[in-house]
């Protein structure tokens, strides 16, 4: 079969070809081809293999040239071939030799571009990543609290119901699991025990405490889980830093001190710090949190007058729950409940950065929008 895309294997009469007028573009289009060809030749090997391709004795393209349009020409058609083939081999030879002298002078400019790198020439600017604002506000709150000689622990997302619930002093049919919808995992019937995605980062005191004797004081960042239909408040994933200090002499005091220390190094030293009674089923008394709204800086009133819109005219914001641990958790761990005291927290991240950063909506921060997420770079 003819090859269609190369007419330097075709004959003349096969092409169509019978008048002197009709070489000219044929001509030209082979021209093309070759010019094409060298302009990529930019080293000795691409240079030779494109000379042979063209100069080569048995099948380069002028010998095909001269076997399958000269030849066979008719005779009123060979003088105008002859003049053609001429030229192009003129060309041809005389390019191929330009060429050889760039690339052995090292003159060959797109070589050089190839080859070589142009140090003034601007860089390719390759985008660097940033920490998310949730890891920047992990990392705050770790720099708080190591400053007053707490350490970080991190534990697993999937959890047994026991270090979840149970040795939290919530047992099986507890009603403040109802608070915690939770996620469990699907697994096999014969399964040793279910599996949840924690919901909370409170399971990380009892495996704290079950490795380590007292003093113990660590944070714990994470990622917990609950069954919330998404809002602007609510995520089915979110974060928290849980705190547990237990020693033999922890007060209360030593608890609401280190809290406010936290709040002030945390929001300004202008805020305020309140705790209301609360329950929890692992601390005993249990507290929440609230901070003297930062927008408002407390009065209830907005800027412009009327409620302040973020505290609804309180001057109080909710901020997290907390407690002195319940002495009923330290039998979970083989801690003797008479001789050892502790505090333990747990802050929800999302809402202590929407707070600070003035984020309306917590979705933000799952929905990985650059354009968000630069603002804080
Ligand atoms: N784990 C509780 C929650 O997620 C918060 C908490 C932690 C309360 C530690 C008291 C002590 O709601």
């Amino acid at each position: 079969m003819p090859n269609i895309e190369n007419p330097t294997s075709r004959t003349l009469a096969d092409l169509g070809v019978t008048q002197a007028d009709q070489l000219s573009s044929l001509f030209t289009e082979v021209r093309s081809r070759f010019d094409a060809e060298i302009s990529r030749a930019h080293d000795e090997p691409a240079w030779n293999i494109t000379k042979v391709m063209w100069l080569g004795r048995k099948s380069g393209v002028l010998a095909q040239i001269t076997d399958n349009w000269l030849r066979p020409a008719s005779p009123e058609l060979k003088r105008a071939v002859g003049a053609g083939l001429n030229e192009l081999r003129a060309q041809v030879e005389s390019q191929i030799e330009a060429r050889r002298q760039a690339i052995e002078s090292g003159s060959d400019e797109a070589a050089l571009a190839h080859d070589r790198i142009d140090l003034s020439l601007p860089g390719v600017a390759r985008p660097i990543g940033s920490h998310h604002l949730i890891r920047q506000v992990f990392q705050e709150i770790e720099d708080i609290f190591f400053s007053i000689g707490f350490s970080v622990v991190e534990g697993p997302e999937i959890e047994t119901p026991y270090y979840n619930f149970e040795a939290l002093n919530i047992p099986e049919f507890h009603p403040v699991r109802d608070d915690m919808d939770t996620f469990y995992l699907d697994l096999p019937k014969n399964a040793p025990t279910p599996l949840l995605l924690r919901t909370h980062t409170s399971p990380m005191q009892i495996r704290t405490m079950e490795k380590r004797q007292p003093p113990v004081r660590v944070i714990v960042p994470g990622k917990v889980y609950r069954r919330d239909n998404p809002d602007a408040t609510h995520s089915f994933i979110f974060h928290q830093v849980e705190g547990l200090a237990v020693d033999n002499d922890i007060t209360f005091c030593d608890f609401t001190g280190t809290i406010e220390y936290f709040v002030k190094q945390f929001f300004g030293p202008g805020v305020k710090t309140r705790f209301r009674p609360s329950y929890f089923p692992f601390t005993e008394p249990s507290v929440e949190f609230d901070v003297s709204c930062i927008f408002c800086g407390g009065s209830g009133t907005a800027a412009g007058g009327g409620t302040c819109s973020k505290c609804k005219g309180a001057g109080w914001i909710e901020l997290f729950g907390a407690g002195m641990v319940d002495p009923a958790v330290y039998g979970f761990v083989n801690y003797d409940a008479k001789r050892v005291s502790g505090f333990a927290f747990g802050m929800g991240i999302d809402r202590l950065a929407m707070l600070k950063y003035g984020i309306d909506d917590i979705q933000v921060f799952f929905q990985n929008d650059v354009r968000f997420l630069r603002q804080f770079s």
